[in-house]
């Protein structure tokens, strides 16, 4: 019979130096993109195993990692690498950095979209690049891009690389095939390189398809950055694994110099056997918890309409992450803030922190328990109704 993981089951994570649960604040947290539920037995036991070796010295990827990770990104997002092509580092926004350091020069240009997942903008400014924006349309409380104004961006300011969020983060939207292609055909024509940071790939709602950049064609590799890791899907950030798919040679021995002259060699022992065993073992818990997750994405989506109308949940289609509009509350954005951290009492992440267009919206995590859900909506319900 197959196995029924819980999900129900609140783990208390106080007190255990989490960055989402910081010591000492009184708000309820379901901000940063960090997911509350303990992974399934089969994969500790893994990690236990590896524990009760007692050996961590430095660490290489083996080939039953790279073995797994392939048999991953072919069942799942459909394309093959090489495992010569990947490079490993400890996390996809160092990994972005990396990334903008090895195609670029400082003070070239680099273009994102917002609002976006807001590390993108700080590693463009904190490498000394410019930062260029292109801003998502908003409309029918859907979003997209422009691509007339992608196009003008990228050629107006001489752009070298675009950061592409894949599914997006906060928006939640998850690119179509023709999106991409425009993208990546814009890209080619003038040059720019595409990194793609497609860490929410995984959690894409179900009757939506998930395209990765890797799969559009091989005209479109040359000048590819694939940013990719276990952990978003399996909350492995703190074990400091991720993989960069570098398919051109030239920029991947760049890539790999500006890895190399951070001083990073070696991969986390734990991170590495983590990752290999929920790659291998994962995926009936990453079904579960997908499924468990539509059920708190349609109690958001019911309690909002039912108690708070005036609070828009806008329809995602990918990642756990959910973006509320609170235009239509009539409150400032300054207001809205105060109300969700001094009444709520809630810890969200603000949506002006993500860039342009972000202002009267908050971002939600709702990878926890139902019950935990249940106290931020009512606690939103008490500040906002
Ligand atoms: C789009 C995106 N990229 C990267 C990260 C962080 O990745 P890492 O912790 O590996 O740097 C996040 C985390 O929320 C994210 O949403």
């Amino acid at each position: 019979m197959e196995r029924k993981y819980n999900f129900n089951t609140v783990v208390n994570r106080w007190g255990t130096d989490s960055v989402k649960y910081f010591d000492g604040t009184e708000l309820l947290p379901l901000w940063v993109a960090d997911m509350d539920f303990p992974l399934p037995e089969e994969v500790l036991s893994v990690i236990k195993g590896r524990v009760d070796h007692g050996i961590f010295g430095y660490t290489r990827t083996g080939s039953s990692y790279w073995k797994a990770l392939d048999s991953w990104c072919r069942s799942e997002y459909g394309y093959k690498v090489k495992p010569s092509e990947w490079v490993t580092v400890p996390g996809i926004v160092y990994g972005l950095s990396i990334a903008i350091r090895a195609v670029t020069e400082p003070s070239d240009a680099i273009l994102i979209e917002q609002p976006v997942y807001y590390p993108f903008s700080q590693i463009v400014k904190d490498n000394n690049r410019k930062l260029i924006v292109a801003p998502l349309c908003y409309k029918d409380g859907r979003y997209t891009r422009d691509i007339g104004a992608f196009e003008k961006a990228i050629r107006e300011n001489n752009v070298k690389a675009f950061i592409l969020c894949s599914p997006h983060n906060p928006v939640g939207r998850v690119w179509t095939k023709e999106e991409l292609v425009a993208v990546a055909e814009i890209c080619r024509r003038y040059d720019v390189t595409v990194i793609a940071d497609e860490i929410h790939c995984d959690f894409i709602r179900p009757g939506i398809k998930f395209t990765s950049f890797a799969t559009l064609g091989d005209e479109y590799k040359q000048k590819l950055i694939l940013c990719t890791a276990p952990s978003k899907t399996f909350n492995l950030a703190g074990l400091q694994v991720s993989n960069i798919w570098v398919p051109d040679t030239e920029i991947r021995k760049k890539f790999k110099r500006e890895n190399r002259a951070n001083g990073y060699n070696e991969v986390n022992t734990l991170g590495m056997t983590a990752a290999e065993a929920v790659y291998t073992l994962g995926k009936p818990w990453l079904i579960q918890l997908k499924a468990y997750l539509e059920g708190n994405i349609a109690y958001v989506k019911d309690f909002l309409a039912q108690n708070i109308p005036s609070v828009y949940l806008v329809e995602s289609e990918g990642t756990y992450l959910l973006w509320l509009d609170f235009h239509g509350t009539g409150l400032s954005n300054q207001e809205i803030k105060d109300r969700i951290e001094n009444k709520a009492k809630l810890w969200l992440d603000h949506g002006d922190m993500f860039g342009e267009g972000g202002e009267c919206f908050e971002r939600i995590n709702i990878a926890c328990p139902r019950s935990i859900l249940e106290q931020a909506m009512n606690r939103l319900k008490r500040a906002f109704k």
